[in-house]
């Protein structure tokens, strides 16, 4: 399990649920927003360069509020780069595991900056880069890390992402423009500050031939315990020390707590465990909507949750037995047709839900809590099912 974060309803008690047809997303822009000031306020303090991670979050249309805030997108391969390049703008960074030799040509025509993993892919891909004036950079494994998942943990000892640093010495640092390094998940700035005192005697003689350093995703920035001044003290620091410019990209940071999944209770059961003696079976499958409650695993938070009553497990409507989102606690049985609201539900969702026994994406509003405006950017029919097999 990672770390319980606590997670706040934020504003959306104030969201008429009964509006809703269900399952949706909907993500409020007026948190958005908030999150993208302090990402703002970190930028102008400190000139740090901000991209989004469109893995955590890529809905084309918030492409126009993210260009008021910050500088470009971060891409794991030759589609998120295309629609980067399509929808959002300033600068886009593309790192992947393993680059393919015949998507390259268009990876490169759509990106700013290449991130190799290896220097396999340094050597064959390099020449190709170089020749359409794009910035080339190394990832490497820091070996430090403080995330205690394995499967979270991108900077184990075993890792395949990223170059062991012992093996910096055979890399040709004329040719390298940036380094990259993303070990980071959920976490506050002391990691980044353990994790850059950890490899700076490793990169520093390199320091010289950079143009910028690369410091990964993971930054929880936008959770009220985070340290956003000594952030801002740190980064003004390895930018006068390195004299590079630097760059961050956060993927969850900007989404937290802007989100919300509503559903629908579609059936209520007893159930043969007296621990749990009820079971509601809703139109939200964790399987298909939120994936990494089964994955990570975790359990989101239902609001307005009861401190007591009865405990009823909630599982999803697909035929996988394990298609549970867990647990809860009811004042009283919920009802058929009773809406459920889990909270924290925009980022690592939407860009992972699947069709899993036909099932169907949830909706897609975005809301603005402030306004109270609501607008539907995607609703799901059998043709969208069918048009992917
Ligand atoms: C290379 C890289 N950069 C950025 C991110 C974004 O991380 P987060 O959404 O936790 O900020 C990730 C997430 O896995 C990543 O692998």
């Amino acid at each position: 399990m990672l770390p319980e974060v606590k997670v706040d309803k934020k504003n959306f008690h104030k969201l008429d649920f009964s509006r809703l047809p269900t399952p949706c997303y909907v993500i409020d822009l007026h948190v958005v927003k908030q999150n993208l000031q302090l990402l703002r306020k970190i930028k102008e303090q400190t000139s740090v360069n901000i991209l989004l991670a469109l893995k955590a979050f890529s809905l084309k249309k918030i492409g126009s509020i993210m260009s008021n805030y910050l500088d470009g997108t971060s891409a794991s391969g030759l589609n998120e780069a295309k629609l980067a390049k399509k929808y959002f703008h300033g600068l886009v960074s593309t790192y992947s595991p393993a680059f393919k030799e015949k998507e390259i040509e268009e990876i490169v025509k759509n990106s700013n900056h290449l991130i190799f993993n290896s220097l396999n892919q340094l050597e064959k891909f390099s020449i190709t880069a170089k020749s359409n004036n794009i910035d080339i950079g190394v990832r490497i494994n820091p070996i430090y890390s403080e995330v205690k998942v394995k499967k979270y943990n991108p900077a184990g000892f075993d890792s395949r992402l990223g170059i062991h640093y012992d093996q910096l010495k055979n890399i040709d640092f004329r040719n390298i423009d940036g380094i990259h390094f993303h070990s980071l998940c959920e976490q506050n700035f002391s990691t980044l500050k353990n994790t850059w005192n950890t490899i700076y005697p490793k990169i520093k003689p390199f320091f010289k031939y950079l143009k910028w350093i690369n410091l990964g995703g993971g930054h929880h920035i936008t959770r009220t315990d985070y340290n956003v001044n000594e952030l801002i003290n740190f980064l003004n620091e390895i930018k006068l020390t390195t004299k590079c410019n630097i760059y961050i990209e956060p993927g969850e940071a900007i989404f937290f707590q802007s989100g919300i999944l509503v559903g629908e209770i579609l059936d209520v059961l007893e159930s043969n465990d007296c621990r749990i003696p009820n079971i509601a079976i809703s139109d939200i499958s964790p399987t298909c909507h939120m994936p990494d409650v089964l994955e990570a695993p975790y359990r989101p938070k239902l609001m307005d949750e009861s401190s007591d009553g009865t405990k009823v497990l909630i599982g999803g409507p697909s035929c996988l037995a394990g298609d549970n989102i867990g647990s809860y606690n009811f004042k009283s049985l919920p009802k058929i047709g009773e809406k459920i609201v889990f909270l924290d539900q925009a980022h690592y969702t939407i860009v992972k839900t699947n069709f899993f026994n036909g099932i169907s994406h949830p909706s897609i509003f975005f809301w603005d809590s402030k306004k109270n405006e609501l607008e539907l950017i995607k609703n799901y029919t059998f043709e969208d099912y069918e048009m992917r097999l």
